[in-house]
């Protein structure tokens, strides 16, 4: 079973300048709620009830957002506004949050190191990107539909889509063979390749499933694109190890990171409301 969740969300956000100056991105409301509470929500559909959050400075908000506020609880209670605290109320009942800090920001691959503090290193756990708001509305979350996948193979797993050519350069790239419907057997992964380096177009997104021993994998990393010390490149490494699985999920993936994408999601989540 994965219990737990590592949400790596100590990245500056420096595409919602200047809003991310005094404010962590992954508090930014898609409607109501913020970015980082759907990520919680899509953990606890998997089964996790640990979330353990890699913060960094100026991200306060994050674990107050997750704590109880007596005050407004106070206020509120009684009257007709009581409910919309209702979702957060029960996930702060039915999870334990922890939390440690990135002192600085590293890359991806180094958030997740700092992690291994919290998750420890006996079992696998699920690795959410809060900026990128996925959804399922036919179906299983993507995080719960990768730990069953994780049930079968025992390794760790990358999501993946498919995405034009010329946008592969944003994104981690897999080479690999095709397992079965959906699921590849990867055999090479680049960072943010140039248009024509890249081995195809699926793109690795923000979430994983990962096993402990991708600590080990992390420390003997090295700084690749942009000087950070990228899970891409680790991950290419166990996959030349040992195995790792890419997973073309089922759903919707929406780039939070990026203005065009979070207000993509906005509207979405407000049609489904209307
Ligand atoms: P991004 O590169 O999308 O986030 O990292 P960013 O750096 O915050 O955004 P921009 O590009 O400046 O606008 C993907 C995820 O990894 C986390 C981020 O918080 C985000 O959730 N991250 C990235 C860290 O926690 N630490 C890092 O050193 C880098």
């Amino acid at each position: 079973m994965i219990k737990k969740c590592l949400f790596p969300a100590a990245g500056y956000g420096t595409r919602f300048l200047p809003v991310t100056k005094a404010m962590p991105k992954e508090m930014l409301p898609i409607l109501t709620k913020p970015l980082i509470q759907y990520g919680v929500e899509e953990a606890m559909e998997a089964g996790c009830s640990i979330m353990s959050i890699i913060t960094g400075r100026g991200k306060r908000a994050i674990t107050d957002h997750f704590d109880i506020s007596y005050e407004l609880e106070h206020q509120i209670k009684g009257s007709s506004k009581e409910n919309l605290l209702e979702e957060i109320r029960q996930i702060i009942k039915k999870c334990t949050f922890t939390y440690t800090r990135q002192n600085e920001m590293k890359g991806l691959g180094d958030a997740i190191y700092q992690g291994n503090a919290l998750v420890g290193d006996s079992d696998p756990f699920a690795v959410v990107l809060a900026d990128d708001l996925c959804v399922n509305p036919k179906g299983d979350g993507i995080l719960k539909q990768m730990v069953e996948l994780y049930n079968k193979y025992k390794c760790c797993i990358v999501a993946i889509m498919e995405v034009p050519k010329d946008e592969v350069y944003k994104y981690g790239v897999i080479e690999g063979n095709i397992l079965e419907n959906d699921v590849f057997m990867v055999s090479n992964m680049v960072e943010k390749p140039e248009i024509d380096k890249a081995p195809s177009n699926l793109a690795v997104i923000g979430r994983y499933i990962l096993t402990p021993d991708i600590f080990k994998m992390i420390e003997d990393t090295k700084p690749g694109k942009n000087g950070e010390i990228q899970i891409t490149d680790a991950l290419c490494e166990q996959a030349k190890k040992s195995m790792v699985i890419a997973y073309k999920f089922k759903g919707k993936r929406f780039d939070c990171g990026s203005v065009d994408g979070f207000v993509e999601a906005t509207n979405y989540f407000y049609n489904l409301e209307k």
